[in-house]
C-alpha cells in the first residue's frame, strides 16, 4: 500500500478544493463549531476518501467511514450518529445509494443536529444529536436528491488531474515504495494514468515489482513502457476497454453518435461501468463527445485509435 497523505500540504493538486477546505477548516476551528457538511464528486480514485480522513485530520477529530449500502435501516444510522462525538466526522461513501427512509432521517440531523423516533407506533420523541460533519462522497451527482444535496454548505466537485500533478504523484508514490525513478519515467507514468492517482499508484506497484524481478537499479521510460505493454495500457492511459470504446463507437457506429444503452449492449459492458470509468477519461483527453443523441467520436478520437483519415460517412455529410 502507498500510504495516503495525511494533510493538506502532501495533498497534490485539486488547488480549487484545497483553497475552499482551507479556510473552511481554519475558520471552524476557530468559531469552535464543526465544519459545514461536505460533498464531494468526481470520478472514482481521484481522491475524495482521502480529502475526507485530510479534513478529520486537519480538524483533529475522529472520522467514521461508512458507506451508504450498508445503512440499511433508520436504526442503523441512529446507532452511527449516536455514536459520534461533537465535531466528528461522518464519512458517507456512494450517498446517491442511500435509501429513502434513511435519507429523509439524515435531512434534520444534518440540519438541526437531531432526529425523531416514533415510539410504540404513536409517541413521537426527539434525539439530540452532537453537532457532527457529514462527508458525502459520490461519482453520481445527478442521482443525489435536491433535499440532500441543497443541505451541504460546501460541494466540491474533484477533477482529473493535469499530467504535471499526476508526475508529481508519481514522484511521492516512488519514494513511498523505496524506487528510483528517471525524470522521464515519472513523466509517463504521469500521463498514461488518466488523471487519476488510483491508477497511478496501481501501476507503481507492478513497476516496482518489475524492479524487484528484474533488479533495475533505477526504472527509465523504457522500463516503464516494457510494464505498460505488459499491462494493456497505451501511451495515453488508454486501456483495452477504451480502446474497444472507441474501436467500436467508430467501426459499428460510424462514429456516432451512439446511446450508452446501445453501445454497452454492443460492448457486452455495464453501462455504469462505462458511463462513470471509461467516458469521464475519454471526454477529458477530447476523444469522445456527449450529444444530445448519444456519444460522438471526435477527429482526436479517430486519430488515438490510428484511423485518422477515414473519415466516416456522416462526418461528411455535415461538413
Ligand atoms: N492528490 C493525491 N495525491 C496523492 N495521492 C492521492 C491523491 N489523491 C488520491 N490519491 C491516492 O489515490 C488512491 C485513491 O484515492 P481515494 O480512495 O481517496 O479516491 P476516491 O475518490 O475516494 O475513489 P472512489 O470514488 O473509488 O471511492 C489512494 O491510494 C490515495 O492515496
Ligand atoms: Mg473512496
Amino acid at each position: 500500500m502507498i500510504e495516503r497523505p495525511k494533510r493538506l500540504s502532501d495533498f497534490i493538486g485539486q488547488e480549487r478544493v484545497k483553497k475552499i477546505l482551507k479556510v473552511a477548516i481554519e475558520s471552524a476551528k476557530k468559531r469552535g463549531e464543526p465544519l459545514d457538511h461536505v460533498l464531494f464528486y468526481g470520478p472514482p480514485g481521484t481522491g475524495k476518501t482521502t480529502l475526507s480522513t485530510i479534513i478529520a485530520n486537519e480538524l483533529d477529530r475522529e472520522i467514521k467511514l461508512v458507506s451508504a449500502p450498508t445503512i440499511e435501516r433508520k436504526g442503523d444510522l441512529l446507532g452511527i450518529l449516536t455514536s459520534l462525538s461533537e465535531g466528528d466526522v461522518l464519512f458517507i461513501d456512494e450517498i446517491h445509494r442511500l435509501n429513502r427512509a434513511v435519507e429523509e432521517t439524515l435531512y434534520s440531523a444534518m440540519e438541526d443536529f437531531r432526529v425523531d423516533v416514533v415510539m410504540g407506533g404513536k409517541r413521537t420523541v426527539s434525539i439530540e444529536l452532537a453537532p457532527f460533519t457529514l462527508i458525502g462522497a459520490t461519482t453520481r451527482l445527478n442521482l443525489l436528491t435536491p433535499p440532500l444535496r441543497s443541505r451541504f454548505g460546501i460541494v466540491c466537485r474533484l477533477e482529473l488531474y493535469t499530467p504535471e500533478e499526476m508526475k508529481e504523484v508519481a514522484r511521492r508514490g516512488a519514494q513511498k515504495l523505496n524506487i528510483k525513478l528517471t525524470e522521464g519515467a515519472l513523466e509517463l507514468l504521469g500521463s498514461c494514468s488518466r488523471g487519476t492517482p488510483r491508477i497511478l499508484n496501481q501501476i507503481l506497484k507492478r513497476v516496482r515489482d518489475f524492479a524487484t524481478v528484474h533488479r533495475w537499479e533505477e526504472v527509465g521510460k523504457e522500463e516503464v513502457e516494457m510494464v505498460l505493454k505488459e499491462l494493456g495500457i497505451d501511451s495515453l492511459g488508454l486501456d483495452r476497454l477504451d480502446r474497444k470504446i472507441l474501436e467500436t463507437i467508430a467501426e459499428v457506429f460510424k462514429g456516432g453518435p451512439v446511446g450508452l444503452t446501445t453501445l454497452a449492449t454492443v460492448l457486452k459492458e455495464d453501462p455504469e461501468t462505462i458511463e462513470n470509468v471509461h467516458e469521464p477519461y475519454l471526454i477529458e483527453m477530447g476523444f469522445i463527445v456527449k450529444t444530445p443523441r448519444g456519444r460522438k467520436l471526435t477527429e482526436k478520437g479517430w486519430k488515438a485509435i490510428g484511423v485518422e483519415g477515414i473519415l466516416p460517412l456522416n462526418l461528411f455529410e455535415q461538413s
